[in-house]
């Protein structure tokens, strides 16, 4: 018999779903307005620690909203990390705007801040400031967020946390998705929770929120008709979507724990392998390990990210190079990057196993043994 294929990080469901959406059906709440949604927005907003959360299609849309709300337009510049999934720097494109790209440091795989304060002096030499910092916190882990919030204020920057991978991860004590002016979460399929497809602009700023809101449902100004002064979007989350969300947000300190797990498991199988580094966890906070990413070293390990990755797909394991750096996207050529070579490195070298939330011993053990039976001799 065939053995089921083996995901990187499938969505995980808690056996309420199904309930909560029938009462939401049956309440006929079943577009982008509901109790539903307000309750996902007010419960999210509590676990982020944030005063206002706004749900919207996905965490791209969070993004766009953020910087459509700061006026970028073009001939800006924006700063984005450079490691990370393309959904975070599109939305700087969408406005016609210039992405910075910043590399990683090895501590975090994040932001290098150093790089930043770079980049922010060099910028103000030249009398532009950047219209918005995008701080990515990759994997589960957050990034320097107090020093990249300082120096952000100080620049007179306003902030964008990219914490669609990090939701129920933490930084000095606080969640992930508090730091910034603007913080976004993905609910997309593959993330430690899911609404299918969702996701939420969470922040303090009233005002933000406001605007967010508007612009969410195509910017209908208040009047018996359809009156426009702005042009919208339609980007809010469905009632039924967020239903699901509410039955998944219920169970994130079982799902952290599940990847953390993992994540050990991992280390029990591997950790003693020559050539075999794991995603480090900063002193800093707690990281979700939403996935399990190992660094290889070819000629201590006795095989290279690509070999391993080809031996778990020979066997119906998926398994994922890290995130190409936007800096080397064909997409995105020509665009100044700060750095570079932390990203690249981590890039070539860097693999994601399988991570999700159901996992058992027996499959991390056998994951475990097809990455050491990749090596040579
Ligand atoms: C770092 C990062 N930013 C943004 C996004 C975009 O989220 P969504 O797929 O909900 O648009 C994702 C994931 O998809 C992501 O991993």
């Amino acid at each position: 018999m065939k053995r089921k294929r083996l995901y990187l990080s499938p969505p995980h469901l808690t056996g309420r779903e199904k309930a909560l959406i029938v009462q939401a059906l049956d309440s006929g709440w079943i577009t982008s307005v509901g109790p539903q949604l307000d309750e996902f927005e007010r419960r999210l907003a509590a676990r982020a620690g944030v005063k206002h959360a706004v749900g919207v299609s996905s965490g791209t849309a969070a993004l766009h909203l953020s910087l459509l709300a700061l006026g970028v337009g073009p001939g800006d510049d924006v700063i984005c990390s450079t490691l990370t999934f393309a959904a975070s720097a599109n939305p700087i494109v969408y406005q016609g705007a210039r992405p910075v790209f910043i590399d990683s440091d090895y501590a975090t795989w994040n932001m290098d801040p150093n790089l930043l304060e770079d980049a922010l002096r060099r910028a103000a030499k030249r009398g532009k400031r950047p219209r918005a910092v995008i701080v990515v916190d990759l994997y589960g882990q957050c990034a320097a967020l107090t020093d990249i919030r300082a120096l952000c204020r100080k620049a007179g920057v306003p902030l964008i946390e990219d914490a669609a991978e990090a939701l129920g991860a933490t930084h000095r004590g606080r969640p992930a998705g508090s730091f910034g002016w603007a913080n976004i979460f993905s609910f997309n399929g593959n993330k430690i929770i899911t609404t299918s497809g969702g996701g939420m602009l969470a922040t303090d700023d009233g005002k933000l929120a406001q605007i967010a809101r508007h612009l969410s449902t195509q910017a209908r100004d208040t009047a018996p008709h359809y009156e426009h002064t702005k042009i919208g979007f339609n980007y809010r989350l469905s009632n039924i979507l967020a239903a699901l969300g509410l039955a998944q947000l219920a169970k994130l300190d079982d799902r952290v724990a599940a990847r953390r797990r993992n994540f050990e498991w991992y280390r029990a199988e591997l950790g003693r392998a020559d050539g075999l580094q794991f995603m480090p966890e900063s002193s800093d906070g707690t990281s979700t390990r939403w996935l399990t990413c190992v660094l290889l070293d070819p000629s201590r390990f006795g095989a290279d990210r690509e070999r391993v990755r080809l031996r778990l797909e020979s066997k119906d394991i998926e398994a994922r190079p890290i995130w190409k750096p936007m800096h080397l996207q064909p997409v995105f050529r020509g665009a100044t990057v700060v750095g570079g070579r932390v990203s690249e490195d981590i890039f070539r070298r860097g693999l994601c196993l399988p991570s999700g939330s159901a996992l058992s011993r027996p499959l991390v053990r056998r994951v475990s043994a097809e990455v050491l039976a990749a090596r040579r001799g």
